[in-house]
Parts: structure tokens; sequence; C-alpha cells
């Protein structure tokens, strides 16, 4: 076995881990543990089928038919044993696991209307190093959200999580239209608080952005129902400076970057471009099918704030902008393109970011994926639907999604799209799934199905690079 590593933290980026020193180092526990010939039939069965690298749609703990819960019942994995048994020294290292990493979801996994969900933080915790491994578990954030630079969402999010977030880890819904801003020149960017979201997409590069804002300032006729504060009307940019007219003005794309604050003016004002002569403001086309194309962040039509049901979201504009051009274009469809989960083209983008982040942060191997990768999620038809997809696209990395049931989802109803696995909390998740990746890694065959606990002492051992010597106690990814 390779000597042993020093323990990796946050910014450490020394270490150009090989992809089997993770499995090394537990192989050489699980031979430990060989010697002490405890056979289990649990293991085995679970182990051959995790090996096989056959990624259906059924996981080793059964078809996923019914959902089945997690939370409250005891893994397959119970202990036939009374009492644990005599400690053991595995030579472990506290580092970063290089074989599987965690993909989160933030509204209604993390964040509830802008407050920590409380098991979060404790997961987060986990992923860091707080646990009985004390190894840390490489993590990006891919949300639907925006309507911030994305540098703002990982400050809100450092604060509410108690942990550094970098943009390095984090993509919103608006993060892939930055790679839109060289195509387009004038844009209506819609959406998110006041300016924010213009702010966002010239910082994007785009050059010509334009809101249903300074049109309404330039023609307030265009929504007869809608009155600009006063703030709004003095932000907005005035679009008929230097004796411009509004028709002057030619709209090549429209983004939805973030919710609307107004869904009947933006209505209103998507609407007139959709139906206009290439997007030419206060045109008409004959044939009302000569617009630009419109793009939004994601199409989530429900989301999870701190209202207790779930609350509409940018999906749903989105059908009411394809339904209303219906009804007012002689039944002609529109169609408009939507970025975010469950689009696999976002899961894809959030591989380069994961894989980028590994070696930059951890000092992983870009080139080398890794074997799984844990989402969780709250909302079935983006969170689950989009990690199902990814997983049956995806050749080299397993995508396995864990449903929360702190969300969209409600708990006891049928998921439209079933995840590998259901609990209640993130916290949850993020326990199953080490607990998983340490059943591939047979590091609980001493214990007769029990994992290997360890206490603080152990641990701040483990973060302090030396070998502590363990006592065996029930940890939270042991079963009660
Ligand atoms: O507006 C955002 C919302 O639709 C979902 O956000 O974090 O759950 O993907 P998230
Ligand atoms: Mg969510």
């Amino acid at each position: 076995m390779s000597a042993p590593l020093k323990p990796q933290r946050p910014g450490m980026n020394s270490r150009q881990a090989s992809s089997s020193s993770f499995a090394e180092a537990f192989d050489a526990a699980r031979i430990r543990l060989g010697q002490l010939s405890f056979r289990d039939a649990d293991f085995e069965e679970e182990n051959s089928s995790v090996s096989s690298g056959s990624r259906s749609s059924t996981d080793s703990e059964g078809p996923v038919s019914a959902v089945e819960s997690l939370s409250g019942t005891p893994l397959s994995l119970a202990s036939p044993f009374s009492t644990p048994p005599s400690p053991i020294t595995p030579s472990i290292d506290p580092y970063v696991a290089d074989n599987f990493a965690f993909a989160f979801d933030i509204d209604g996994v993390l964040i509830r209307g802008g407050r920590p969900i409380p098991e979060a933080i404790e997961a987060m915790k986990v992923l860091n190093g707080e646990n009985e491994f004390g190894i840390q578990v490489p993590y990006i954030f891919l949300t639907n959200g925006g309507g911030k630079f994305e540098t703002e969402r990982c400050r809100d999010l450092s604060r509410q999580l108690e942990i550094d977030v970098s943009p390095g880890q984090f993509i919103c819904g608006h993060t892939p239209m930055r790679e839109f801003a060289n195509r387009y020149g004038t844009v209506l960017v819609v959406g998110g608080e006041g300016e924010t979201c213009r702010e966002v997409a010239e910082g994007y590069g785009f050059r010509d952005v334009v809101t249903p804002g300074d049109i309404l300032k330039a023609n307030a006729a265009t929504a007869p129902f809608r009155k600009l504060t006063k703030s709004e009307h003095d932000n907005s940019r005035d679009l008929l400076a230097d004796g411009g007219r509004l028709s002057d003005i030619v709209i090549e794309a429209v983004f939805v970057f973030a919710d609307s604050r107004d869904w009947a003016s933006d209505l209103q004002i998507m609407l007139d471009i959709a139906q206009s002569k290439g997007g030419r403001l206060e045109t008409r086309s004959e044939t009302l099918n000569e617009g630009p194309p419109i793009y939004f962040s994601h199409n989530d039509v429900l989301w999870s704030s701190s209202h207790e049901h779930a609350r509409l979201g940018m999906g749903a504009l989105r059908r009411i902008v394809e339904t209303v051009y219906e009804d007012t274009s002689g039944g002609r469809k529109l169609r408009t393109h939507a970025f975010g989960k469950p689009q696999v083209s976002t899961f894809e983008f959030a591989t380069r970011l994961l894989q980028q982040w590994r070696a930059a942060q951890h000092g992983l191997a870009e080139s080398e994926p890794p074997a799984t990768v844990y989402f969780i999620g709250d909302t079935p038809e983006s969170d689950i639907r989009g990690t199902n997809n990814m997983n049956e696209r995806d050749q080299h990395t397993e995508w396995y999604s864990i449903l929360v049931k702190t969300g969209v989802y409600q708990a006891g109803t049928e998921p439209k799209y079933k995840p590998r696995r259901l609990v209640d909390t993130v916290l949850d998740a993020v326990n199953h799934g080490i607990r998983r990746e340490m059943a591939k890694l047979g590091s609980r065959k001493s214990t007769g199905g029990r994992l290997l606990p360890l206490d603080d002492a152990a641990l701040k051992a483990m973060a302090e690079g030396r070998t502590p010597n363990f006592v065996t106690r029930a940890g939270p990814f042991s079963d009660p």
C-alpha cells in the first residue's frame, strides 16, 4: 500500500490521488477484517450486484417498483450481533473520497424560503469530514433557482449552511446562459428583483440588455395596469433617449433568468415579442410566428419556498406564455426552450464542473470521473427525472437519485419519476450514500453487518493524520 497520504482539507490541492487509493486503504482494512473470518451473507449478495457494474433502474436493495422509504427502516444490514466485536485499527487516513461525490438541489433540500433546513447544516458537516471515517466527500450544488450573481448566491449559501461555498462548485438556472452572450446582440432579460438580472446578464457578457421595465418606461400603455414604482422607473434604461423610438429596437432573443415578479406585464411583453416582426418592438407579424427564440432558465411548474405548499414557478409562466400565444395566434404553437434540470445538458454541464472542482479543490485527477454521483432533490419532475436520464446516458458514472420529503414531493404520494431512494431529509440521504459506498468497499465486513463506528478521539486522530485507537459505538451511519 502507498505511503499514508497527508490528510486533505479544502484548499489543499497538493495531492495527485490515484483512483485506487481510496479502495486500496479500505481493501487493506477489509483484508484485516477478513482475518477475523466473519462471513456476512447480506454483504456478499449486495457486493456481487454492485460490482457487476450493471446500472439498471433497480438497485441492489431490490427493484424500485414502489419507492422504498429509508427513514426509520433499518437497512438489510441489520447486525446479527447484540454486542459489537472487539475494536480494530484499520490503517486509514482521513482524506477525500475519490470514487463518489454528491450533487445537491437547493430549494426544498437545503433551503426553504431563504432559511436553512436544519439537517442540511449537519449533512454538510458529515461531508466535510465529521464522519466515522474522517473522509471528505466532494460535492456541488445544482439549482434551477437564480436571479443573483453566482458569487452572491454562494455567499448566501455559505452563511445559511455555515460552510464555504465556492462558485467553482455552484450552478444555477441561468449559469449555462452565459454561453449565449456572444451569439446575440440586443436581448430581453426577464425576471428577478429590480435590475439584478440585467447586471448578471451583462456580467455574462451580454452587450445590450433590455428589461420589461425599460419597455414599460418607454410606453406605459404596454401593460395598462402595471405602474412602475419610482425606483423601477429611475433604474430602468431610457430607450427613447437621443430621440430613439421603441420600434428601432430589435430583440434577438428573450432570456427568462429568474421567476417573474409581475406575470401579467411580463406575459404581455413576451407575447408582443413572440408575435412581432422578427423581434422588432411595437410591430406585429402578419403570421404572428416570426418572433425570436425564448429561453427559460428552467421549467419547474412548482417549487418549494416558505409556504406550506409548493408555489407556482417559472414553468407555469412558460406554459401560460405558450397557451395564450396559441389562443391568440390562430392555434399556432409557440416552441420555447428551457435550461436547467431535468435537461441532460445541464447534468453534463454539472459533470464538467464537478470534475474541475474535484481537481482544483481536492487534487483528484480531472480525467477520472467518480464511479457514483448521489444527486439529492425534492422535485421528481426535474431532480429525479434528470438524474435518472443522466444515469442512462453517462457511460462512466452511476447517477444515483435520492428524493427527500422536505420540499415539493409530498410524502405518501407516488412520484411520477422514481428515485433510487426516498428519504426524509438530506442528512438521511448523505448517510445513505456514504453507507452504500462503505458497503461497496466492504468496510463493515468485521462487524457482522454493522459499519465501523468511530468516536471523536478517532476522528480527531484521523484529522491529524494519526491512526486512532478505535472504540466501537453507535454512529449516525450504524443501524439504531
Ligand atoms: O425557482 C427555483 C426553483 O424552481 C427550484 O430551485 O433549487 O429546487 O432547483 P431548486
Ligand atoms: Mg428543489
